[in-house]
């Protein structure tokens, strides 16, 4: 019988650096906004089977197609930077030289026309596993006065690229609009009845929560998607009788500011898993929503 399951899951038992190491390549932690190993791992188990195909079209430094890999599926990702590709490329060599079963593909280039990019998958992949890029303030290693004694903050590993077509550099209107092309090309490449699945959290810019997730609910059904479920995936840290906290500085940051004006906002302690499903037959999409192709 199926585990019974909630809507919660406890993915923050271990901080992220702990379930990445020896897992993935040491320079894998200079990309700024890596999915959580542990959410990867239980969206591939839970949305797919064994030998089945994975694709995430912003992979970053791979780690939906090393957690695919580890659990016996094919995995395929597309990432916009070459530095990160080359990343991913390495974590999948590492995790075939670990014993993962699966095979894995990177393809470097533009997910907007993921059609043209994998046209050897169209109909093929039982789960779409991604995350959207939404800025760099929320991203990076970063040192407070407190840690270094000098003053100011400082950040590092803060930048996905200098290259502004990346879409972590868009403003959030564009950045929208390109990822809802990315997941109306993906729906083309899930077999009827496949699952798109989305890992995004809010954030806040000068104190005020931006709704990514609804704003992704609502590009993902104009890409011709059908919404399913919203998982809360916690990245703090389930201990006896309390939380443990792994909020970043940024959210701590944030939160402690709006305290001290009187707001009791909170960190964001969970990632929003927002889970989709290609139709069985073919949706009508919506004109000049996600699939219109503007090339
Ligand atoms: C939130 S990160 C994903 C990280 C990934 N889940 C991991 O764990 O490494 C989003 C990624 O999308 C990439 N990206 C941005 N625009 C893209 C595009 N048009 N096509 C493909 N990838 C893109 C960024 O360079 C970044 O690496």
């Amino acid at each position: 019988m199926a585990e019974v399951t909630s809507s919660v899951w406890a993915t923050g038992q271990q901080p992220s650096r702990v379930q990445r190491r020896g897992r993935y390549v040491p320079e894998s932690m200079r990309h700024p906004g890596k999915m959580l190993p542990s959410i990867a791992a239980r969206v591939i188990a839970t949305y797919s089977r064994p030998g089945e195909l994975v694709v995430d079209p912003m992979c970053g430094i791979g780690t939906t197609l090393v957690e695919a890999l580890h659990l016996g599926r094919h995995a395929t990702g597309v990432e916009y930077e070459e530095r990160w590709a080359r990343l991913a490329v390495a974590n999948l060599g590492h995790a075939r030289k670990k014993g993962a079963s699966g095979s894995g593909r990177v393809v470097a280039g533009d997910s907007r026309h993921i059609g043209r990019l994998l046209p050897d998958l169209t109909g093929r992949a039982a789960l779409v596993l991604t995350s959207p890029p939404y800025g760099t303030y929320t991203h990076g290693h970063v040192r407070s006065t407190r840690d270094t004694g000098e003053p100011g903050v400082r950040k590092w590993n803060h930048h996905y690229s200098a290259n502004p077509g990346n879409l972590a550099h868009q403003p959030l209107p564009a950045l929208l609009e390109g990822f809802s092309r990315i997941l109306a090309g993906c729906a083309e490449l899930l077999r009827p009845g496949g699952v798109a699945a989305v890992t995004v959290r809010p954030y806040r810019v000068r104190g005020e929560l931006v709704d990514l997730p609804g704003q992704v609910h609502r590009v993902a059904e104009q890409a011709g998607l059908v919404f399913e479920d919203r998982i809360a995936c916690l990245l703090c840290g389930l201990g006896e009788g309390h939380l443990l906290n792994r909020a970043s500085f940024f959210q701590l940051h944030e939160a402690r500011k709006a305290w001290a004006r009187g707001l009791p906002v909170h960190a964001i302690a969970h990632e929003d898993l927002l889970v989709f499903r290609r139709p069985q037959t073919p949706a009508t999409a919506i004109p000049g929503a996600g699939l219109r192709d503007s090339r």
